[in-house]
């Protein structure tokens, strides 16, 4: 069978980024920061709901971030208001480099899957919004076993879904601790490190593979 790659969603191939332009204009220069922390809080709840076993779906965890972030810059949304910008988070664009490489690793006979934190109805539909969809054999998410990224569980669980060992499965992100928690369960993974100045945790284990754009993933990795 051909090498399995798991691309990881939400900032690997879609940019949570994407947000600050929309943020309301109140913010002004302090937009991407703003984003930013809004993303971390996101990404914290989830980690901490999955060590709490407190399951809530990502798209909880993202809604209750923004109320954080608000309170954190002082920005009063009415509920139209909160529920605009979690709607345009459902339609974030992608980075201008998915495309061309999940076409490059598609020609070059890999199978593609998205595995990501968020449910696969949500998923399904900001990849088809982003014209991506139809490049996956199959959207697996973190929801099916209510638990996040890096729980070890996740990754069994899409090694099974996959129907492939961890030898045979790369992951593909840009998440330092998506590829750290990928390493641990026993795949390969492959880091889209799109800044040169973006720094790997310091914990030892490397990326089995480190890319500057999804567009060099498939000369590197064989099939
Ligand atoms: C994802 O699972 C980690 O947010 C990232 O899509």
């Amino acid at each position: 069978m051909a090498t399995t790659l798991a691309f990881d969603v939400y900032g690997t191939l879609i940019d949570t980024h994407g947000i600050a332009a929309l943020l309301p204009p109140q913010l002004g220069p302090r937009a991407l920061e703003f984003s930013r922390a809004w993303r971390d809080k996101q990404l914290e709840y989830s980690f901490r709901r999955g060590l709490m076993r407190q399951y809530e779906s990502f798209a909880v965890c993202t809604g209750q971030a923004l109320d954080h972030t608000c309170s954190q810059f002082g920005l009063r949304l009415d509920p139209a208001g909160r529920e605009r910008l979690l709607a345009a988070y459902r339609s974030l664009p992608a980075f201008e480099d998915a495309r061309p490489g999940l076409a490059r690793a598609r020609e070059a006979g890999f199978r593609l899957f998205a595995f990501s934190n968020g449910r696969a109805e949500t998923v399904s539909s900001l990849l088809e919004q982003a014209g991506l969809r139809d490049f996956f054999l199959e959207v697996v998410s973190v929801d099916e076993v209510q638990s996040f990224k890096p729980d070890p569980a996740v990754y069994a669980h899409f090694l099974g879904r996959a129907g492939v060992p961890g030898s045979a499965a790369w992951m593909v992100s840009s998440n330092p601790f998506d590829v750290l928690g990928a390493l641990a369960a026993g795949l390969h993974a492959a880091w889209v490190r799109r800044s040169p100045e973006a720094p790997f945790d310091p914990w030892g284990p490397e990326p089995t593979l480190t890319v500057a754009s999804l567009e060099d993933l498939a000369v590197q990795i064989h099939a």
